[in-house]
């Protein structure tokens, strides 16, 4: 999320392989086929959502009872290694925890599995940008090049908002090495668990005034977004189009999702 100012706040207490057993066990572990789900994903239409307005849906990724167990994670500290308040950064109000590494199985196949599927578009992206910088094809070898510039801490987390919570407009960017698209999933269900509370992103192109996105998502929806800038066509050529996303306030009840970023953070 707010890269820039978040306390390190909660040290991981668990060994790796403990944590790990215990992540496996909350979240159904080995028994998820989490790579055959990614690859049945059809990413020419996520290719397509992201070229025209910089975002597409992903339906039904995870089960009901998947995303009720990545809820459940959110009170074991043990498997974090900081905890955000929004308020007190003025990012907004609500708030949200990075997790240590290991991550839990599903967030790590999940990271893994996604990735690949999105270089193509990126280094496409960079190129009609006029960004030297092109990805390699496999998550690992981009964490590396992340570990060896010191980004060496982990990004994915969980957001809680309660009632009149909101998380403010922004971009995270933790480093000077960023993958130019993350994800995030719905785990709670609007209407049941939650009212209000909407994905927003804006749209800022060159000399024109910001257009806002909001994207309804249901329990268990991902949703594949820029991270930064993204190429549009203008009359001759590419122009950059910033975007930054949040979430609208909630109107009551309680919404849970899991931000799955690509880059690590210094
Ligand atoms: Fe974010």
């Amino acid at each position: 999320m707010h890269a820039s100012k978040t306390p390190l706040r909660t040290p991981n207490a668990g060994t790796p392989t403990a944590a790990r057993r215990a992540n496996a066990a909350a979240c159904g572990g080995g028994s998820l086929d989490i790579d055959q789900r990614v690859q049945a994903i059809s990413w020419q239409d996520v290719e397509t959502g992201l070229d025209q307005v910089g975002c597409a849906v992903i339906r039904h990724l995870l089960g009901s009872a998947e995303c009720d167990a990545l809820t459940a994670l959110y009170g074991r500290a043990d498997l974090y290694r900081s905890r955000v308040i929004m308020g007190r950064h003025g990012f907004g109000r609500g708030e949200y925890q990075y997790f240590s590494y290991p991550l839990p199985d599903i967030i790590e196949e999940l990271r893994a599995a996604i990735y690949p599927h999105l270089v193509p578009m990126a280094n496409r992206w960079n190129e009609a940008m006029g960004i030297s910088v092109r990805y390699p094809s496999r998550h690992a070898q981009f964490i590396r090049r992340c570990h060896d510039a010191g980004q060496v801490r982990p990004t994915p987390l969980i957001l809680q908002y309660g009632q009149d919570d909101y998380n403010c407009l922004h971009q995270d960017l933790y480093g000077e090495h960023v993958f130019p698209l993350q994800a995030a999933i719905l785990l709670s269900q609007p209407g049941d668990d939650f009212t209000g509370g909407e994905f927003v992103m804006t749209e800022q192109r060159p000399h024109m005034q910001p257009r806002a996105e909001v994207v309804a998502l249901g329990k268990g929806d991902a949703l594949v977004f820029t991270v930064n800038q993204r190429p549009v066509r203008g009359t001759r050529d590419y122009c950059r189009v910033a975007h930054r996303h949040g979430v609208s306030r909630l109107h009551s009840g309680q919404r849970h999702t899991v931000g799955i970023i690509f880059h690590d953070s210094k």
